[in-house]
């Protein structure tokens, strides 16, 4: 849907009431090329800010009641004081706007109650981080409406707090850096341990591509909690082991060979996969560097490979896409994009190939899964802004 489209249906969301004194912001969603399920391992992680994302309309109140309302919900509205939010009160689709205020709150002091009205234009657990593109615009809004002149990395903090405590998921903070820090053109390489970051741009005469599969993430929030843990109990497993070691991306091939047999056989696979996707990130990094798009379309591919064997979070119609997208000349990389679990898939592409790709994987994907896939391509944005 076009933007000034979106921007209609925001509007006629809103109470007429706080139409005329409300200001608009945008965040992005994102895209995750490299650094899959590194970011709670302490390691790197390549993403992309999308050029589509959430839009959220903010009107202040004299009282202290939130009133909130989405597009996508659309007969869900909910009022509710301030003071009555509180970690884990909900789980429905305002516990991610909800999250978002209660972690400024906690960090920044008193709000003043809020209109908020919200139009996604980012479809719902496809892997392309439509929850944190709300809470990263909950909370760039509020710094705005405040008038506080928040770093980036504050606000990775606040809305990452609002995942992992209000709602409840135990994510690193992949989402909120990728969105918070996006630069049009570029990737983002950054070091979820450190918070160093580095922008690469995507050589030239590359597209991205985002394809999804149709197939809404199943069981998403504890099959990912789950991994988490099996990260943790290997951690400790090796521990005993090496007592210097603080997280996973600090096990190296020859820690991993050596007590490798400590682990029960999924935990050793967990880890053979952090500690292959730390490599393929910095030897990535080091080819966007150089300009060489095919070793990094190379490492996409291989990460998606390990996703599907060693961390086991692929699904059928995610890895048919894969394979569909990589047998087109053209096609540099792809791999499952967010936490697998089924979602979309994300593909590098030669510009001047977009055609033959959509045609082929289409046909391949259809034949195989007897479904429709769908193609968003895209070249990497920015970060959230004020846009009214
Ligand atoms: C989800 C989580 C992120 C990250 C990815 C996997 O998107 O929200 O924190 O762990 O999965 O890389």
């Amino acid at each position: 849907m076009a933007r000034a489209e979106l921007l209609d249906r925001l509007r006629e969301l809103q109470p007429t009431t706080s139409r005329a004194g409300a200001r608009i912001f945008f965040a992005p969603g994102r895209a995750n090329l490299l650094g899959a399920h590194l970011d709670y391992n302490g390691g790197s992680v390549m993403p992309v800010a999308l050029s589509r994302g959430t839009y959220l309309a903010v009107a202040p109140r004299t009282d202290r009641l939130l009133s909130l309302r989405s597009a996508q919900f659309p007969g869900e509205a909910v009022e509710l004081p301030l003071d009555e939010l509180r970690p884990r009160r909900t789980r429905a689709w305002t516990a991610y706007l909800e999250g978002a205020l209660w972690a400024c709150e906690q960090a920044w002091g008193r709000l003043p109650g809020l209109d908020l009205a919200l139009v996604a234009d980012l479809p719902m657990a496809r892997g392309l981080s439509s929850s944190a593109s709300v809470e990263c615009v909950a909370v760039f809004a509020c710094a705005r409406l405040l008038g506080r002149e928040t770093e980036p990395d504050e606000m990775i903090h606040l809305a990452h707090r609002a995942e992992n405590l209000y709602v409840g998921v135990r994510c690193g903070i992949l989402d909120q850096a990728a969105i918070l820090l996006g630069r049009p053109g570029h990737l983002l390489l950054f070091d979820c341990l450190e918070m160093t970051r580095e922008h690469l741009p995507l050589p030239a005469g590359l597209r991205l591509v985002v394809v999804d599969s149709g197939v809404q993430r199943e069981l998403a929030t504890s099959a990912f909690n789950q991994r988490v843990a099996e990260c943790t109990r290997a951690l400790a497993e090796l521990q005993q082991v090496a007592p210097g070691l603080t997280c996973l991306r600090d096990v190296d091939r020859d820690l991993l060979e050596r007590h490798g047999d400590r682990l029960a056989p999924i935990l050793r696979r967990r880890v053979e996969h952090v500690v292959g996707e730390v490599e393929r990130t910095e030897r990535g990094a080091a080819a966007l560097r150089a300009g060489r798009g095919e070793e990094f379309g190379r490492m996409m591919t291989a990460a998606h490979d390990s996703l599907r064997d060693l961390f086991e979070v692929s699904t059928p119609e995610l890895d048919a896409l894969v394979e569909a997208a990589v047998a087109v000349s053209g096609c540099l990389g792809a791999r499952l994009t967010g936490a697998g679990f089924g979602g979309c898939i994300v593909g590098l592409v030669a510009a001047g190939a977009e055609d033959a790709f959509e045609a082929a994987v289409a046909d391949a994907y259809r034949r195989r899964c007897g479904r429709e896939a769908e193609f968003h391509w895209f070249d990497p944005g920015g970060g959230p802004a004020e846009i009214a």
